[in-house]
């Protein structure tokens, strides 16, 4: 198996073991409050109070996309690793009945826990598919908003996620994801698998994720928000995942989760969650 491909594998297991009551991921592990991510991820309380509070537990997002995004009636939107839904459940709303919402995963659990979501929401106009963001099971052409919530920097082929982006855009359609960037990460965090899964050693900086998106094709291309983290933050990203072996690690001798203990305070102000937008000419 490929590297690329261990890594995706040990994301999915990951992400897999969160949503059937394991800890990992981002925004924070086991040990933080149910529904502490998705209030500190920027939803009002009047939007998640209007949710099945499964789909507020199970989130793992570092943002709230639509927050700003022009979402209009009848409208496509597009959510890359749509996790248990959230983002598909506030698009639904948005797009009305005349609109359309898919969301794409490649964990199993996330998927049957998106699938429960939607239809203890009552939305019809949502579809969850199974599939990699780097080769989108979406034609092309189709799409008005392509939206993302703290996933793409868990992909280890980005350029491919971008791409993907262009192609699956209407002329004139546009992006808006949430997601992690750093600077001058250590080279040990990046060679861990679970600070992988944690959202922090895929993630690249603002300057390469906004090239990497332009090299697609995209066109206005900026930041329109910035949420830098403390270090206790930091350190909730990257706390134990209940039962994990101590050396986990998907990439050869990655350092484990106890070997990053302590490396938080190191990393304070290097770990932001940005708003980043987009559009396909
Ligand atoms: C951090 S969670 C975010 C979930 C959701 N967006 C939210 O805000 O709660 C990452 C999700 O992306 C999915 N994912 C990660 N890499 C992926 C890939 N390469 N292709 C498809 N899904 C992926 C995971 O299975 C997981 O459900």
């Amino acid at each position: 198996m490929e590297d690329k491909d261990r890594i995706r594998s040990e994301v999915s297991r990951s992400y897999g073991a969160a949503v059937t009551g394991g800890g990992c991921c981002c925004g924070g592990g086991a040990a933080a409050p149910k529904g502490a991510v998705a209030r500190f991820a920027g939803y009002s309380p009047a939007e998640l109070a209007a949710l099945p509070s499964e789909a507020v537990t199970n989130s793992f997002g570092c943002g709230n996309p639509l927050a700003f995004a022009g979402v209009r009636e009848g409208q496509t939107v597009l959510d890359l690793g749509a996790g248990a839904g959230i983002d598909l459940l506030i698009a639904a709303g948005k797009v009305g009945p005349g609109g359309r919402v898919i969301g794409v995963d490649m964990t199993d659990e996330m998927i049957a826990a998106a699938r429960r979501n939607v239809e203890a929401a009552g939305a019809a106009n949502v579809e969850v598919r199974k599939g990699l963001i780097e080769a989108l099971p979406v034609e092309s052409g189709t799409v008005d908003w392509v939206i993302s919530n703290c996933v793409i920097n868990l992909s280890p082929e980005k350029d491919r996620v971008f791409s993907e982006i262009a192609r699956v855009l209407r002329p004139g359609g546009r992006m808006l994801v949430s997601d992690i960037v750093v600077r001058d990460l250590p080279e040990f965090v990046r060679q861990s698998a679970s600070a992988w899964s944690s959202c922090i050693a895929g993630a690249i900086s603002e300057e390469e994720y906004l090239d990497g998106l332009r090299r697609a094709g995209l066109v206005d291309v900026e930041v329109r928000e910035r949420l830098t983290y403390a270090a206790s933050q930091i350190d909730a990203f990257l706390e134990s995942e209940e039962g994990a072996p101590v050396a986990a690690s998907c990439c050869g001798g990655a350092p484990s989760r106890v070997m990053l203990a302590g490396v938080a305070a190191q990393l304070e102000g290097r770990v932001w969650s940005a708003k980043i937008a987009a559009r396909k000419p």
